[in-house]
């Protein structure tokens, strides 16, 4: 039997990195934006603008023809940013094969629709089978081939089991859930959380601050989620609480990074312009604030980050009693 082909949607770090993965068991295609990467990747072997000097799995091709990537596709993988994935594949949606699975990288909602990302392929593209892979998986650590596990929940068994097959390698242990809900609620949430922590981290508070924070955040994340349908184990597992963690501690974390200059002082819309990647918790915050909302529950960091975001409040201001106390005062 052939090897199966698996199109990973999204040449940016973390589609690259599963990209490299599936390519060292399947027949996998990478579908860069830009066809600079696209052709570095098949000329190096490295993505020299997201992973430099890192080397991917010989064999992994890149593209940059969206249409060409997804006809030959049995299973599509998808690492577009959340505010883009719906014009992605709208753009791919006539020259997708029929009943293959979609597989979500992402950590995010859609601003507008406040939608989780299976809830967009499922829009775009009815009757797929569509999950999210999701966990403590800081790209750049993954790629180099040090352990890490995350959790592949699929709305059924058979294709979780499937998809298991195409992304699980001995240093990278994926795990299978049904809980699509769940999964992919608490990716969206933690990088909220990881703002908070980056705000504290910026105005030099200490650990005892941040271990605060992360815990109310598990609680927060957790109420959340199990009032929109996902289960309480989830939140406590790989792609909840674990998520949750190496993204609020990691010096890697571009949601940590934001929050962190932000409790600095700088202006949020200089940070943003000043990286080259996207931090989600940034957009996410206010359909996560409008979710919340809509539920009757109350998220009070969800909500202090949403005010320093979306409504200019200092980052002080947020932090004021947490600071470490000046001696003498
Ligand atoms: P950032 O998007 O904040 O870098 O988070 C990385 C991540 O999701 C690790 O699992």
């Amino acid at each position: 039997a052939r090897k199966p082909r698996v199109t990973v949607l999204g040449g940016g770090t973390w589609g690259t990195t599963v990209a490299s993965i599936a390519a060292r068991r399947t027949d996998t295609l990478l579908w860069a934006r830009d066809p600079r990467i696209a052709e570095a990747i098949n000329r190096t072997q490295q993505n020299p603008r997201y992973l430099a000097g890192f080397d991917l799995t010989p064999g992994l091709r890149a593209t940059a023809d969206l249409v060409g990537a997804v006809e030959r596709a049995d299973v599509l993988i998808a690492g577009v940013p959340a505010q883009y994935l719906r014009a992605v594949l709208e753009r791919a949606v006539d020259h997708v094969r029929p009943f293959i699975p979609i597989v979500s990288l992402v950590k995010g909602l859609e601003q507008g629709s406040r939608k989780r990302m299976t809830e967009v392929i499922g829009e775009v593209l009815p009757g797929h089978p569509a999950g999210v892979l999701s966990g403590p998986n800081i790209a750049r650590e993954v790629v180099q081939g040090f352990a890490a596990a995350a959790t592949l929940a699929m709305p059924d068994h058979h294709s979780a089991q499937m998809l298991q097959g195409v992304v699980n390698t001995s240093r990278y242990r994926v795990y299978t859930s049904e809980d699509v809900v769940g999964v992919e609620i608490a990716g969206a949430l933690k990088n909220v959380f990881a703002l908070a922590v980056g705000f504290g981290d910026g105005l030099g508070a200490g650990d005892n601050t941040r271990a605060m924070v992360i815990t109310r955040s598990l609680h927060e994340l957790t109420r959340l989620g199990v009032a929109l349908g996902g289960r309480a184990e989830t939140f406590a597992g790989l792609a909840g609480l674990g998520d949750l963690l190496v993204t609020c501690i990691s010096p890697h974390s571009r949601n940590r990074y934001v929050g962190l200059e932000l409790g600095r002082g700088r202006p949020l819309e200089e940070i943003l312009a000043s990286m080259n990647q996207i931090a989600e918790g940034v957009r996410t915050t206010a359909a996560v604030m409008k979710l919340a909302a809509g539920r009757g529950i109350d998220m009070p960091i969800a909500r202090e980050v949403d005010a320093v975001l979306n409504h200019r409040q200092p980052v002080e201001k947020t932090y004021r009693g947490l600071l470490r106390a000046t001696p003498g005062h």
